[in-house]
């Protein structure tokens, strides 16, 4: 990609030949007035994959978590989730400005609220004190290093926050990257929740686009609340078709993607001085004994390679399409020269 080996996000992945293919050639209508053909194909397709009743096409994954925490809430409620989770840290505190709830969050080793910190979360229900009304999970966890929780672990907390009277949403923007790497279906990591999300413009390639499911009648409210929030767009089927592409071809590829961060991250941790966590999926973080992550990251891209700063001692590298396993090799070579004599 323009010389540039960009391993700041997997969101800079380009859409492939057919999905630009599709995309020109795509049935299209009015979606606000419920006629496009296409957008309705890829709803119902996530939604059997996923195994829910219905599904509704998002402009972005952050709307998507964004509609289901006003779905699932009142105004003065509580969500419960991870310390650092998606729609803690990045979502510019759209759950209070949007729906007026808080975050209560859990501090976690690697991402996932368990069973125990949804029975820890339980306090008197009395008048003067708010209640958690929702759990939020995050798999694969982003800012835990792409972690992946597994099936078993995913029912527990459901089951626990059901048994305790929750709604529970699941954030899987990389959803597919967790199934890939666990060898599952999506199905088997979101059963029993009230709504997931998921992301085809990430791994999958797409250029826009994320699908929140859910069942049918919430779905219809869910539909609403996206036009509120400014998210009624009209002959969406031109994306859609390349979310349909997205997902009935870009996903088993996902696993080339976890290669290559496993080889990155194997060269990268010959570099002095820094402690590379192995990756489980395609998010790698390597973390320097010393407040010089901006000074790398400078270093590397004075020789082409763009990764993400997260903080003074952090980087993160996502691999995706767009980079071979030779370049990820070149930047993990990389890494290490420029964590030299720092
Ligand atoms: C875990 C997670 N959730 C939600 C999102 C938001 O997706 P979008 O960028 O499409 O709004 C991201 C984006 O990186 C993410 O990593």
């Amino acid at each position: 990609m323009n010389g540039i080996i960009d391993l700041r996000s997997d969101t800079v992945t380009r859409p492939t030949d057919a999905m630009r293919k599709a995309m020109a050639e795509a049935e299209v209508g009015d979606d606000v007035f419920g006629e496009d053909p296409t957008a309705a194909r890829l709803q119902e397709r996530v939604a059997a994959m996923l195994g829910f009743e219905a599904a509704l096409f998002m402009p972005s994954g952050v709307m998507a978590n964004e509609v289901a925490i006003r779905l699932w809430t009142r105004p003065g409620d509580e969500v419960l989730c991870d310390a650092h989770s998606h729609v803690v840290d990045y979502e510019l505190s759209g759950m209070a400005a949007l729906s007026g709830v808080i975050p209560r969050t859990v501090t976690t080793e690697r991402g996932h609220v368990t069973a125990r910190d949804v029975a820890a979360s339980k306090r008197p229900r009395t008048y003067f004190r708010s209640e958690i009304t929702l759990l939020v999970l995050e798999n694969t966890h982003n800012l835990a290093g792409g972690t992946v929780t597994t099936a078993a672990d995913m029912q527990a907390s459901i089951n626990a926050a059901r048994e305790r009277g929750l709604k529970v949403h699941v954030d899987g923007a990389r959803l597919w990257n967790a199934a890939v790497a666990l060898g599952c279906g999506p199905a088997e990591l979101v059963a029993g929740a009230d709504s997931a999300m998921v992301t085809l413009s990430k791994g999958l390639c797409a250029p826009v686009g994320s699908i929140l499911c859910a069942d049918r009648d919430s779905i219809e409210r869910a539909r609403r609340i996206r036009k509120q929030f400014g998210g009624g767009m009209r002959q969406i089927g031109h994306l859609a078709a390349a979310g349909l592409v997205a997902v009935d071809t870009m996903v088993s590829r996902l696993a080339e993607d976890h290669e290559k961060a496993r080889r990155l991250a194997e060269i990268a941790s010959g570099a002095a001085a820094v402690r590379v966590t192995p990756p489980e999926t395609n998010i790698l973080f390597v973390h320097l004994e010393t407040p010089k992550a901006q000074t790398i990251a400078d270093r590397l891209l004075a020789g082409n390679i763009h990764a993400s700063v997260m903080g003074d001692s952090a980087l993160r590298f996502v691999t995706h399409k767009d980079v071979s396993l030779a370049e990820c090799e070149a930047a993990g070579a990389a890494f290490a020269e420029a964590s030299k004599a720092i």
